[in-house]
């Protein structure tokens, strides 16, 4: 079934201070929520990730990593691998984001080595895909979505494509106030879907879950979730404070 999913994508923000308090003014106001059929991740740094499964347990919340290294062990400084994570009772893994493949130069081959090495150990991948503005502007949003997935996602077998998680997220609309309109994302999370459909079957285009991020908020997210390719999102700069995240959750 089609689970409807908002995420939180803390990046690079928060004291260790200031992820306790946040993590735990989410949990409270979950606490009050009935979510039935939805689900919250909140993606922290790393270093906090034990604090947020810790809170986790006895709380309405799973628990995100923003990225992990695509071996099971070994001699690579600085990195974190699947079998840490689980380790930890991290459930999710964002993986393919656009400052991921700008800053660090991701290539679709290793985004593909990461997704595989997260579904060995059954975390579940949110990845995300995204056209930058001029492709926008050259129309060529879709070929670029297209290529992305079908360079580092299609060569799943169905088993495991059924576990992924998509988000959308037009690289223009990240962090910039400007959101995709309503229309715009359904449309691209249509042909998403469409494309699944094509390369697996319809029932699994119909079972997966496509997210939408990009300047996503409390005032915009109830009009971009009402559309029904658009199962929820991933949310950057408004997961930083409870009361607007819990807003978006409630729009869902
Ligand atoms: P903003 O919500 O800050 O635009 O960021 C979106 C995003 O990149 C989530 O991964």
């Amino acid at each position: 079934m089609r689970k409807k999913i908002v995420a939180g994508n803390w990046k690079m923000n928060k004291t260790f201070l200031e992820a306790e308090e946040l993590v735990a003014h989410v949990a409270e106001d979950l606490e009050t929520r009935k979510l039935e059929n939805k689900i919250v991740v909140l993606c922290p740094p790393f270093p906090y990730l034990e604090l947020a499964t810790d809170i986790a347990k006895d709380s309405k919340f799973s628990v995100g990593a923003q990225n992990v290294y695509p071996e099971d062990s070994g001699a690579f400084t600085g990195e974190v691998s699947p079998p840490i994570l689980s380790s930890m009772e991290v459930e999710y893994c964002i993986i393919g984001h656009s400052e991921r493949r700008k800053y660090f130069e991701e290539s679709h081959e290793f985004l593909a080595r990461k997704l595989d090495s997260l579904l060995k150990h059954n975390i579940i991948p949110i990845f995300c895909c995204g056209e930058l503005l001029p492709e926008r502007k050259a129309g060529k949003h879709f070929k670029v979505v297209e290529k992305q997935l079908n360079e580092s996602l299609f060569h799943l077998k169905k088993d495991s494509m059924a576990m992924v998680v998509i988000a959308y997220e037009p690289v223009w609309a990240i962090g910039t106030g400007v959101n995709a309109t309503a229309e715009q994302a359904q449309e691209m999370h249509a042909f998403i879907r469409g494309l699944v459909e094509k390369k697996y079957t319809k029932k699994l285009a119909g079972d997966i879950s496509i997210l939408y991020g990009g300047s996503c908020n409390a005032k915009n997210a109830k009009e971009l979730f009402s559309n029904p390719d658009v199962d929820g999102g991933l949310i950057g700069g408004a997961s930083l404070k409870a009361e607007d995240f819990i807003a978006i959750v409630d729009s869902l």
